[in-house]
């Protein structure tokens, strides 16, 4: 497979998360947007907790929220990407069951979510802290023809699965972190609060 490599006039990334949510959204399919925002900035920029509601989020869309400074991804995973996750070959991944703690543990080791369909994540990658880029698209052409859709980071080359899950052969050594959430309703999901035990 030939991977990318690296694109260093890209490493204006490297900087921080305000400006890096900009660009994300900047390159993301679409971005309409339905985040409510509770707390006030100060109040977020402290930890509380963020709301967002995804109830007009459709399939295959990805928005971008901020919850402590960071780039928090919400995707809505189609039936397809589901199944893309789930066929994956495991030994093209490093940690494919989620064994090193880079999630809660209340989310699925495979999927690492807690519904299937919608994936949240820090956007941040686990090699020098760029932020990758949304890639969904199988076998895209600048990625190869075993590409599964995911996310690739363009400051080193790392490449994550739909479930933020590190390929091997790539700098960032973990996946990618799923922050603390829980399900308000069965649409609005709080970032920075655990799910309580069932
Ligand atoms: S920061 Fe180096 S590959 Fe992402």
């Amino acid at each position: 497979m030939a991977d990318n490599g690296v694109n260093k006039g890209r490493r204006r990334f490297l900087i921080g998360a305000t400006t890096v949510v900009g660009a994300a959204g900047a390159v993301g399919v679409a971005v309409p947007f339905v985040a409510s925002w509770q707390p006030s900035a100060k109040a977020r920029a402290a930890g509380a907790p963020v709301q967002a509601d995804v109830s007009k989020l459709a399939p295959g869309q990805q928005v971008t929220v901020e919850w402590r400074g960071k780039p928090i991804w919400i995707l809505h995973r189609s039936e397809a990407m589901i199944e893309q996750i789930k066929e994956l070959d495991p030994s093209r991944l490093r940690d494919p069951k989620s064994e090193v703690d880079q999630q809660p543990s209340y989310v699925d080791p495979v999927l690492r979510s807690i519904k299937p369909e919608y994936m949240v994540l820090i956007a941040i990658c686990t090699h020098l802290g760029c932020v990758p880029v949304f890639r969904p698209e199988p076998g895209a052409a600048d990625l190869g023809n075993t590409w599964p859709g995911g996310y690739f980071c363009p400051c080193h080359g790392s490449r994550f699965d739909l479930a933020g899950r590190v390929f091997t052969g790539v700098p960032a050594p973990t996946n990618l972190v799923v922050p603390p959430y829980r399900y308000d309703t069965d649409d609005v999901i709080v970032i920075g609060e655990e799910q309580e035990a069932s």
